[in-house]
């Protein structure tokens, strides 16, 4: 078999939850195995809601979250605790960092004064690893040297290479872009010829929003134990039906990386319309 599995759902409040679900069973499988897992999280549109099932019951029960390292594909070159930071959704709704120092307006401990419920997993701040784009704004660097750092962190880190010498992360998830990118490789990118883990991308023109980014090889989509992708929306279905059902050409639909073995695509019929 070569190709992914494809789950098509109602709508984009479905696709969030299986996705989610199927999160909890890859990592946990993963810490069963080797005592942690490394799961390298997206922006974009798709993880908020996934977030949210995470971050509530009953899924945030199911997984012992101290094992997880969490990672991300890519970043745009803002501050973390700017509205574009890919970061930024994680810390809000995942780990709900806010809630959890007691300092939202939540109560001291960080649960709900009327429920008493907490929310947000419980993943340890050192075990967390956003790419550093704060650190290099403020130093005055580039991208390019954030993806450096990054880079570092990873091999200091995270998880153990493939045979080719790419770091294989337990579960990858990515979103689709509508020119048909994923992490921040878009068609044409010059990253598909790069050897470093962590590339600095300028500004895209032709995609908002148009900041500069930092993203992974895409050869660590491929090097990637498993992979979730989450799409929907009509304005999704031409550029899925070429990238799921269309002539291979990765350079110019990177998220054809995705069409693989291992890999889950949730969409929702919005989305799955060509298919
Ligand atoms: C980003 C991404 C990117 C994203 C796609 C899909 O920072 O933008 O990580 O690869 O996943 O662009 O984004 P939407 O789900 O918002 O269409």
């Amino acid at each position: 078999m070569t190709e992914p599995t494809i789950v098509v759902l109602a709508d984009p409040e479905a696709c969030a939850l299986a996705a989610a679900e199927r999160i909890v069973e890859i990592l946990d499988v993963a810490i069963d195995d080797h005592a942690e897992a490394h799961w390298v999280t997206t922006g974009g549109s798709a993880p908020a809601a996934i977030y949210h099932h995470l971050a509530t019951s009953p899924l945030r029960e199911e997984l012992d979250w101290r094992k997880v390292q969490l990672w991300w594909t890519d970043e745009r070159f803002v501050p973390t605790d700017h509205p574009l930071s890919n970061a930024k959704i994680a810390n809000d709704i995942l780990l709900n960092v806010a809630h959890r120092s007691g300092q939202s307006g939540t109560g001291g401990l960080g649960g709900d004064v009327v429920t008493g419920r907490s929310s947000g997993v419980l993943i340890p701040s050192d075990q967390v690893h956003p790419i550093e784009t704060a650190v290099a704004i403020g130093g005055g660097h580039d991208e390019t040297w954030a993806a450096h750092h990054y880079a570092e962190v990873i091999q200091a880190d995270g998880p153990d290479t493939n045979d080719d010498g790419w770091p294989a992360f337990d579960l990858m998830l990515l979103g689709l872009g509508s020119d048909g990118h994923i992490l921040s490789a878009f068609p044409g990118s010059p990253a598909f010829d790069a050897p470093d883990w962590v590339i600095g991308v300028p500004a895209p023109t032709h995609i908002e929003p148009h900041v500069p980014r930092v993203t992974l090889n895409p050869a660590l989509v491929v090097a990637a134990h498993e992979l979730i992708v989450v799409s929907h929306g009509a304005s999704k279905a031409e550029i899925l039906q070429a990238i799921l059902k269309g002539e291979r050409d990765e350079r110019q639909l990177p998220a054809q990386l995705a069409r693989r073995p291992g890999a889950t695509w949730f969409v929702d019929r919005a989305a799955a319309r060509l298919l």
